[in-house]
């Protein structure tokens, strides 16, 4: 979509693991604001007519040699200049001031003493409390510049007012420093003059008139859905821009949660109203499944089987709904901001791309072009947007769930029988969970059926089944995740249930491993 018409909020990456949160607090309150690595040339970062910079933190030193550059000149643009952590000593070291190690690091909660006014603290209480995360600091000032706030051992803060540049040695992005969203706030709002004017309604109206631009009044579209939050949106958006022109494909893989292919179905078409192809090839997946047991085998076997599928049904598709032969095709694709930021890669990027979570792709023989409503959007935000075009909480609430299902929850091989036992089972934990009230609080929470047979006793019988273990996460992108501390009860109802109500399996277990060193899927 054009996002030039927004006043906008460059933040140059210096390789922060923090980066993106500062996107997406900033648009938060609704200013637009984009990332860029620290070497964008300059005439790309004026291309966008910045109302305000931010100069990230980053992992390195300023006075190493190979520390990111960003332009000087990004100094000079004449807009506000926030530093933050790296930023406030990359800010110091380029006009003049000096940056050492500190005798004492600081990492973790700090509480900071505002000692100057600023109006980067206009409306703060005196004392902050901020998350810390540096080796270095200020020792001396660059000309101009004055101290704002400090902590027991360094400058927490500077401000020259006079070329409006501010910095802080904390992390105002991170959730653990209190106050600062409204930081954030003064800087982009009060300081840059940025309008509020990323909203939902906007966003929409905006992208429905350039998708029914780009597409023209003939092309025809087709959208891959899986069930989940991005694609259901994008797929609604662009139904909103081509009507009928849109048509939705849902493949049922063989591996998909219980009821979910006829779930899916009603809520798409009467739920959202959307025109859709389902596509049962549950036998033609599971044929492909059989004796696969290596993890990465799994996910190559059904993204392969699913291009091929959903390459079929794009033929047949474009071939109804074309007249004359020569109008473009068009694929919808949910590729998010988070999936074409580029990242300082200095130390390498500050987030890491999982290709193998992109199962699918584009029929190799058709010149279909790439519509992908939701580029600009972190995650938070397509809900947002979800919300705003009225979209159910079922769907937009709805955990991550893997492209290759539940055959990556079935140790072993993926047999017709293990996955009707798996879905018994995840159905009762997502049951439970729900009951709870955690089903929005966990990131993700599962059953994944493990090759291991134990010996029970049921009444009088022994029985020696499967055993299944629950999954249960805590996290904010997947990326690095906690397991969550469900309550005794809970585990306590989802154990005997499956034990009970689920033939096959006798013994459950709890998942008390996090991310890293473990990964969130058992394979
Ligand atoms: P891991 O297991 O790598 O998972 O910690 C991180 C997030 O990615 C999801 N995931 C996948 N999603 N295809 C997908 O579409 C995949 O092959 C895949 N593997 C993991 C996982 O559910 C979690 O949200």
């Amino acid at each position: 979509m054009d996002t030039s018409s927004h006043s906008t909020i460059v933040i140059l990456d210096f390789g922060s693991q923090y980066t993106q949160l500062i996107a997406r607090r900033i648009r938060e309150f609704n200013v637009f604001s984009v990332v860029l690595p620290c070497t964008a040339a300059l005439d790309r970062i004026t291309g966008l007519r910045p109302a305000g910079i931010v100069l990230s933190g980053g992992p390195s030193s300023v006075y190493d040699d190979a520390a990111p550059q960003a332009d000087p000149a990004v100094l000079g643009l004449g807009v506000p200049v926030l530093g933050i952590c790296y930023g406030l000593q990359f800010i110091t070291h380029h006009l003049g001031g000096v940056v050492v190690p500190a005798a004492a690091r600081e990492y973790g909660h700090a509480e900071v003493e505002v000692t100057a006014p600023s109006r980067l603290f206009h409306g703060l209480p005196g004392k902050l409390e901020v998350w810390m995360s540096h080796g270095d600091h200020a020792q001396t000032l660059a000309p101009g510049f004055r101290v704002t706030a400090q902590t027991a051992n360094a400058v927490a803060g500077i401000a020259d007012d006079e070329r409006r540049m501010y910095a802080v040695q904390f992390h105002p992005e991170v959730a653990h420093t209190r106050q600062g969203m409204a930081l954030l706030r003064n800087f982009a709002v009060d300081l840059c003059g940025a309008a509020q004017d990323w909203t939902p309604a906007h966003f929409i109206s905006t992208t429905v008139a350039a998708i029914r631009e780009q597409v023209g009044d003939t092309g025809h579209a087709i959208c891959g859905l899986s069930g989940g939050v991005d694609s259901s949106v994008a797929a609604v958006l662009v139904a909103r821009a081509l009507g009928d022109r849109l048509t939705c494909i849902f493949v049922n893989n063989g591996v998909l949660r219980k009821d979910e292919f006829a779930k899916v179905q009603t809520t798409m078409r009467e739920g959202l109203g959307l025109k859709v192809v389902a596509v049962d090839a549950s036998e033609r997946f599971l044929a492909r499944l059989a004796g696969v047991t290596d993890p990465e085998a799994k996910r190559k076997a059904i993204g392969n089987e699913f291009i091929a599928v959903f390459d079929d049904e794009a033929k047949r598709i474009f071939e109804a709904e074309s007249s004359s032969g020569e109008e473009v095709a068009w694929l919808v694709q949910g590729t998010l901001y988070p999936d074409v930021i580029e990242s300082a890669s200095v130390h390498g990027p500050s987030h890491v791309i999982k290709s193998h979570h992109n199962v699918g792709g584009l029929p190799a023989d058709m010149k279909l072009k790439l519509i992908e409503p939701l580029r600009d959007l972190f995650k938070d935000e397509v809900r947002r947007i979800g919300r705003d075009l009225g979209m159910p909480e079922e769907i937009l609430e709805r955990q991550p769930f893997p492209g290759p299902g539940l055959a990556v929850r079935i140790l072993g091989e993926v047999t017709p029988d293990r996955v009707a036992i798996l879905q018994e089972a995840d159905a009762i934990c997502v049951e439970e969970i729900k009951r709870a009230g955690l089903y929005r609080k966990v990131w993700q929470s599962f059953a994944v059926l493990l090759p291991v047979k134990t010996v029970g006793v049921m009444g009088d019988q022994r029985t020696y089944a499967y055993t299944c273990a629950i999954r249960a996460v805590e996290s904010e992108d997947g990326m690095t995740a906690d397991w969550a501390a469900l309550p005794y009860e809970v585990l306590r109802a989802i154990s005997s249930r499956i034990v009970s109500e689920v033939r096959g399996i006798n013994r459950v277990v709890y998942d008390i491993t996090s991310k890293p060193p473990g990964t969130i899927e058992w394979e």
